[in-house]
Order: C-alpha cells, then structure tokens, then sequence
C-alpha cells in the first residue's frame, strides 16, 4: 500500500471523489467557508460552488499558505483535511462551545472518505503531517470542534483527538473545542 500525503491545492481539488450523498464531495462542500451559501446547495450550480471553493482556496493561501492535505493511497484519493485560522472559517460561530484562539489554527475537515481504509493509521497520520507543517510554520496552537457521541463530524470525533494528544478545551455536550500546543 502506497501511501502519500500531499498539500491541498486548486489543481488536486478537482480529483477529488464525488459521492451519491449531499454535499456529493467535499471540493462541493463550503459549510465552513461560506455557511449563508451551504444552506439550499442541493438547487446551486455545483460549477458556481466549485468555483467558490476555489476562490477560497486562492485567497487562504495567499494570506496563510497551504490549508488542506490529501491522502493518497496507491495513488487514489483516500481522504482530505482542511485547516486555516479562524477567520477564514465563519461557521465556527455556530458552534456552542465558544470560539477558537485567534492565534489557533483550526482544522475545519479530517476525513478518511474511502471507508475501506479508515482504521489503518491514516487519520493519525494524516493529522501528524498536518501539525509537523504547522510547527514548521511557527504555529503554537491547533484546535479543532470535535464530536463526542459519534464520528460523524467534519473533523471526526473526541476519542480520535484525544487518542492524539488533544484536551477538551472548551467542553459542550456535543461539539467540544479541543486543543493540542505545538
Ligand atoms: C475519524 C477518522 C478521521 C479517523 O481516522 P482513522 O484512520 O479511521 O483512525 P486511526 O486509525 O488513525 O485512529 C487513530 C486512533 O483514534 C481512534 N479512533 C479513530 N476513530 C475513532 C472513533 N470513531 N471512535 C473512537 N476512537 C476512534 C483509534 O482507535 C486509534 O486509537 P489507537 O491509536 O489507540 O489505536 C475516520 O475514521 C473518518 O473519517 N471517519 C468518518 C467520519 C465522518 O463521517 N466524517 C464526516 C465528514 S463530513
């Protein structure tokens, strides 16, 4: 099994799978980016939202740099994760637990889509390469909203985060906000 994980970027956002379920995939998916627009996707332009997907993409990494990882397995996509300072992320205002650290880089998205490899590591590794890049880039702080009564999450749930070193940080009885210092 080959494995490799690469920077998000405009052009691997295009490969990425498409499913059957809404939001079909996440290069159609801007539940964080641009929630007002998330809501009645089903009836948009899936070309307008890709593109709005992009624009975005464009812009975090001007200002930030690369804020998304692939993982790739014999060299397929496998699953995709997403992370950027809470700026770019409005959605995270609809979140109870209270808001990220602004000096926090908060992963929006780890999923393993392809559910024959979920439970091989590749989530664990896919988050170790996301903090070793971000403390390469001086950042002090990761946080994350996690879920704790199952894993259906965008970013996947407690246990995971825990099990990688992560505290609750401000807790809720569904979504808390976890917190690893780099
Ligand atoms: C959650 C997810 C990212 C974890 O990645 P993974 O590759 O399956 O997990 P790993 O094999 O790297 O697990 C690492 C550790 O976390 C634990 N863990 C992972 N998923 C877990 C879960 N659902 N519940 C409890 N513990 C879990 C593992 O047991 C493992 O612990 P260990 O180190 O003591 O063995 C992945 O399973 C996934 O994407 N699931 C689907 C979630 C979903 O529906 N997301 C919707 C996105 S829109």
């Amino acid at each position: 099994m080959k494995i490799q994980i690469v920077n998000l970027s405009e052009e691997n956002l295009k490969n990425i799978p498409v499913w059957e379920s809404y939001p079909y995939s996440c290069k159609y998916c801007i539940y964080w980016e641009y929630p007002e627009k998330f809501i009645g996707l089903k009836k948009k332009n899936k070309y307008e939202i890709f593109q709005e997907k992009l624009g975005w993409l464009r812009r975090v990494k001007k200002e930030f740099g690369y804020c998304g990882k692939l993982i790739y397995i014999d060299r397929k996509p496998a699953g995709y994760a997403q992370f950027a300072p809470p700026k770019f992320l409005p959605n995270l205002i609809n979140y109870n637990a209270g808001l990220p650290d602004n000096n926090a880089v908060l992963i929006s998205c780890l999923f393993i889509f392809d559910k024959n490899f979920r439970a091989l590591k590749l989530g664990k590794r896919l988050l170790n390469s996301i903090i070793n890049d971000l403390k390469s880039r001086n950042v002090k702080i990761v946080e994350t909203f996690a879920r704790k009564d199952k894993a259906s999450n965008p970013s996947g749930p407690v246990e995971f985060y825990i099990k990688n070193g992560f505290r609750v940080y401000k807790d809720d009885p569904q979504f808390p906000l976890m917190k690893l210092d780099l």
